[in-house]
C-alpha cells in the first residue's frame, strides 16, 4: 500500500501507527489532528521509531485536511474516549460531529479511500461514516471484534493454562455489554472450548470479555485501552494492504445477513485487497441468535438516536 492516514493522533491513534510503520504496511503513513503540532511531533516519534526498526515507512503528521490527498485507507481514531462508568453510546453527541467533519474531508480530499472506523460507538459511527461516504460497504466497516477477540482470547488462556497461540475464537455483535462471544465455535489445538472448562467458567470468561474495555478504564482512569486497539487496526490494515483474505470480525453494514437491514456491527468478514470483501453468515443456533437479535436491537436503537441528534 502506498499511503495511509491515521486520522485523530491520541493514544489509540498513535499506538497503530507505531506498529504499521514498524511493520511497513504502507510506504507512507500520515497521522492526521486538529492539534497539528501534537500529530506532527508524535509522527517525528513514530517515524524515528520505524527507522530504529529497519522500516523504510515514511511518517508525517499535522493538522491540513489536505494531508489527506491520494490516501488509499484512512483510519479514524479521532473523538474523545468515555470516561470511568460511561457507555460508549455516551460520547456520541460529542463524536458525532467529529465524524462528520472527518468524512466531508475524505470525501474532498480522498473520495476513493477505504475507510475503518476506530472512534466510539464504532458501530453506530460505522453506520454513519457509511451513510456519508457514497461508497459500497466493502469500503466502509470498523474495528471492535479483533480487539474484542484478543480479550476473551486471555481469559481463556488464563482459565486453561494453555498457549494462547493456539486458541480461536469469535465475537459478533454489538461492539458493547450486548456482544455475543460465541462460544460454540471458540476451540484450543481444534479441540473445543467445553472440553477444558464448564459452563461456569465460560459464562465467567462471556462476562468478562463483554466488560473488558471497562475494566482497563476503571483502572487507567484517564484513558481508554490503547495497545490492544492499536494491535487490532494492524492486524486489519494488514489483512487489506497485503490482499491476505483474511477471516476476522469486523464492524460491517449488513444486508440482509443475520436477518438484518440497514445497520452495522460486528460479523465475521474477509479482508482482501477490496476492503471488506464480504460477509460470512454462521448458522446460528437459537440462543445464539436471539442474543445476536439483542445486540442488534440495542444497536438500532442507538442508530435511532444517533439519527434524531
Ligand atoms: C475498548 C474501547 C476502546 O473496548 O472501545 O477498550
Amino acid at each position: 500500500m502506498n499511503k495511509l492516514s491515521i486520522v485523530g493522533a491520541g493514544m489509540v491513534g498513535e499506538a497503530a501507527a507505531q506498529i504499521i510503520a514498524r511493520e511497513e504496511l504502507c510506504r507512507e503513513l500520515v497521522l492526521m489532528d486538529v492539534q497539528g503540532d501534537m500529530a506532527r511531533g508524535k509522527a517525528l516519534d513514530v517515524w524515528q521509531a520505524a527507522v530504529e526498526s529497519g522500516s523504510d515507512t515514511r511518517v508525517h503528521g499535522g493538522g491540513d485536511a489536505a494531508l489527506l490527498q491520494g490516501s488509499e485507507l484512512v483510519v479514524i481514531t479521532a473523538g474523545v474516549p468515555r470516561k470511568p462508568g460511561q457507555s460508549r453510546q455516551d460520547v456520541l453527541s460529542t463524536n458525532l460531529p467529529i465524524i462528520d467533519g472527518i468524512m466531508a474531508d475524505i470525501k474532498q480530499h480522498a473520495p476513493s479511500a477505504t475507510v475503518l472506523v476506530v472512534s466510539n460507538p464504532v458501530d453506530v459511527l460505522t453506520y454513519r461514516a457509511w451513510s456519508l461516504s457514497g461508497q459500497g460497504r466493502n469500503k466502509v466497516f470498523g474495528q471492535a471484534g479483533v480487539l474484542d477477540t484478543a480479550r476473551m482470547k486471555c481469559f481463556i488462556a488464563e482459565q486453561t493454562g494453555f498457549s494462547a497461540r493456539d486458541i480461536t475464537a469469535l465475537v459478533l455483535g454489538g461492539h458493547g455489554d450486548s456482544m455475543v462471544p460465541l462460544m460454540r465455535y471458540c476451540q484450543i489445538g481444534s479441540v473445543p472450548l467445553s472440553q477444558f472448562l464448564s459452563a461456569g467458567q465460560i459464562e465467567q470468561i462471556v462476562e468478562r470479555t463483554r466488560k473488558g474495555g471497562g475494566e482497563i478504564l476503571g483502572l487507567k482512569k484517564l484513558g481508554s485501552a490503547c495497545d490492544a486497539p492499536g494491535v487490532a487496526i494492524a492486524q486489519m490494515v494488514d489483512a487489506v494492504a497485503n490482499g491476505r483474505n483474511r477471516i476476522l470480525p469486523a464492524v460491517a453494514i449488513l444486508e440482509g445477513e443475520y436477518g438484518r437491514t440497514d445497520i452495522a456491527m460486528g460479523v465475521p468478514c474477509v479482508l482482501a485487497e477490496e476492503g471488506l470483501a464480504r460477509v460470512i453468515e454462521l448458522p446460528l443456533d437459537a440462543q445464539e441468535q436471539a442474543m445476536f437479535d439483542q445486540s442488534a436491537d440495542q444497536v438500532a436503537r442507538d442508530i435511532g438516536e444517533m439519527k434524531a441528534l
